[in-house]
């Protein structure tokens, strides 16, 4: 019954055929979208990667075997068709699809292959569990809007290439075993078998050799790269993960973000059709942290952060008046028209913020020329009339305040701020919203380790005006906490899709920014000897940036989560449903390595 496909060769993809075609015989390749016997004449839906076109065996038009053969075709069998394009009767043309005032009069049929049963229908818009699409991914794929998705991921490698090579770019790749990169997330260990104990560890970037490459004199180097970290997984995380890479010599960051928005420029203008208006508008971190409550605002909408803390000190309302004497702030938004929640809503939204860590959520409602709110009573007429003028608070209007640490008020505002957007709809479709987040802090405290770390990585460059002061950071740790790196990162519609910096290029420096973070010269020798080593060679100075490819491709296709442009991406558990990996692996293959393991009995696996 399977026919052969000896010298079947297609000349037209059945999405291509339009009305010029009428006339000619054509053969078709391609999968059974669906079929129809209408009273001994079978329609068949042909499918391949452009399209779909409909196909007649018509016992009056076609011969009797082809159509005799038609009657036993079925959802996603592989065919091939050779048949004359021909106007559709009048009254019969399907206006939904693009070929729908044509169809093909079969004269041959082949039959390539039989598929099983369906654990999904092959169209858009099905409602199916996403582990069952990641195990079917090739039927997956077979859906058109996510075939879209991996051809605009090609175009956008091609595009990039283009431009980057364009611009003096010198594609080179690097390692994907070596040793254990500082990006701060855990490392995936690769067990080496010459060298018994020892590991490979699979680059979280490749910052060091990128670095190194200008060590090397390549000045302008860029990659397509995969990127591993071993890290808790949300719908904009991945174990592996691929960046855009790029860094450039002799350069500031001025050189480094022109022509990182000259590549998302032409990303833009290229694949979308959308001409972005150039500089992207740029916030330093402190702007981003005081207004939006977070280093990735969202400027797709307004709520933003307002301090009252100067007002809230002098209420009578001990929660207010005790966070600003202890040395906190308070904070609040002014959501427009946010009258209209319930009560309920609120007391939810309350609840949001204290899972959130803050201690509660004070609130007043402006509705109907009267306040409701359980802190008004504290006020003085004075003091509420002072409020809402801050506030901007008008009628029809909902404030909420936070009063807590600066970092707990800004953190559950950012929070709060995003929830109440997606709960009022308040977010534009359609909209670009870029901005460069600049001055971060070159350190931050962490409470756990008991010493500074790099909001970005150990080898981001402190401000130019600060080297001198180094030795004054290292002794007092609030001198180190005032200084900025020379780090940027590029955010839209509140996603971080980029970040870099200007690098440290003189070895002399990189060990006094080594002993700031209380990394000692031999944990510095062991974990990154070979980067110091080669600065001490010549290094230019340099800087560059890596964009996170699969976020973009995420908002170019206005996609729920980064799985749904990686063709084979894991679970959110790390798990890969097509192939089951991770896996266990044979007891000699452990015994080559020289591994045992601890396999966890299945109630502790249940609970891991
Ligand atoms: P960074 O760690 O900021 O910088 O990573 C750059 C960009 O990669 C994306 N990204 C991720 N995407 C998906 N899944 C993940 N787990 C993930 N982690 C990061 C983000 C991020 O902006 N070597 C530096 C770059 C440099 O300094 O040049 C680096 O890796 O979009
Ligand atoms: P209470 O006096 O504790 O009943 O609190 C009165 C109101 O203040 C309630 O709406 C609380 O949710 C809110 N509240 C309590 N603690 C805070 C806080 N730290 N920041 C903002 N509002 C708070």
């Amino acid at each position: 019954m399977i026919d052969h496909l000896g010298d079947f060769k297609r000349d037209y993809f059945a999405g291509e055929l339009t009305e010029a075609n009428i006339g000619d015989e054509v053969r078709l390749l391609g999968w059974v979208d669906s079929v129809r016997d209408h009273g001994g004449v079978i329609f068949i839906n042909l499918r391949d990667k452009e399209g779909v076109v409909q196909v007649v065996f018509d016992p009056s038009k076609s011969p009797k075997e082809a159509v005799e053969k038609a009657k036993k075709v079925r959802s996603e069998y592989v065919i091939g068709v050779m048949g004359r394009v021909e106007r559709r009767p009048e009254g019969t043309e399907n206006p939904k699809i693009p070929t729908g005032n044509i169809e093909v009069v079969g004269q041959q049929l082949l039959i390539l292959n039989t598929c099983d049963i369906l654990p999904f229908p092959i169209e858009d818009n099905i409602n199916v569990n996403e582990e069952v699409r990641l195990r079917y991914r090739y039927l997956d794929i077979r859906r058109p809007s996510m075939f879209k998705k991996l051809l605009l991921r090609h175009e956008v490698y091609q595009k990039t290439r283009e431009y980057l090579a364009g611009h003096g770019f010198l594609e080179v790749e690097t390692p994907m075993l070596t040793k254990s990169t500082p990006e701060g997330a855990r490392d995936f260990l690769v067990p080496a078998r010459l060298e018994r104990g020892k590991f490979y560890a699979l680059p979280q970037s490749p910052q060091l050799f990128k670095q190194i490459l200008m060590v090397g004199g390549i000045e302008r180097y860029f990659q397509i790269v995969k990127c591993f970290r071993d890290e808790d997984l949300r719908k904009d995380r991945q174990p592996e993960f691929t960046q855009i890479d790029f860094e450039m010599s002799f350069v500031n960051e001025e050189d480094v973000m022109a022509i990182s928005e000259g590549l998302i420029h032409y990303l833009w203008k290229e694949v979308l059709g959308i001409d972005l208006k150039l500089p992207f508008p740029r916030m330093t971190y402190k702007e981003a942290i005081e207004k939006y409550g977070t280093d990735k605002p969202d400027l797709r909408y307004g709520l933003e952060l307002v301090d009252v803390s100067d007002i809230a000190k002098k209420v009578d309302f001990k929660v207010f008046r005790s966070a600003v004497e202890s040395g906190g702030i308070v904070k609040g938004i002014n959501i427009k028209g946010g009258a209209k929640l319930s009560r309920k809503e609120i007391d939810e939204l309350t609840k949001e913020a204290i899972n959130f860590g803050a201690k509660g959520m004070a609130w007043i409602k402006l509705e109907n020329g009267k306040s409701t709110s359980p802190i008004l009573k504290f006020f003085t007429e004075e003091q509420k009339q002072q409020l809402f003028e801050r506030m901007n608070a008008e009628d029809g209007d909902l404030l909420i305040f936070i009063a807590d640490t600066y970092d707990t008020t800004h953190r559950v505002l950012g929070f709060l701020r995003k929830i109440i957007a997606e709960k009022l709809d308040l977010i534009p479709k359609g909209e670009w919203k870029f901005t460069w987040v600049v001055d971060f802090p070159l350190v931050e405290w962490d409470e756990e380790e008991g010493r500074l770390v790099s909001l970005h990585h150990p080898f981001t460059s402190p401000k130019e005006e600060d080297i001198d002061k180094l030795d004054d950071a290292i002794k007092d740790k609030n001198i180190a906490l005032s200084f900025k790196s020379r780090a940027y990162d590029l955010v839209l519609n509140g996603e971080e899709i980029g970040g870099g910096s200007i690098r440290i290029h003189r070895p002399d420096i990189q060990k006094k920014v080594f002993e700031l973070l209380n990394i000692s010269d031999e944990e510095a020798e062991e974990k990154f000897g070979f980067l110091i080593n080669a600065l001490k060679y010549g290094a230019p100075p340099h800087g560059g940036l890596a964009f996170g490819l699969d976020r973009i491709l995420a908002l170019m296709t206005d996609s729920d989560s980064i799985r749904e442009v990686i063709a084979f991406p894991k679970t959110q558990k790390g798990i890969c449903p097509l192939t089951g990996a991770p896996d266990y692996v044979s007891q000699e293959q452990l015994e080559e390595l020289g591994i045992e393991v601890e396999i966890p009995q299945e109630e502790e696996k249940e609970e891991a």
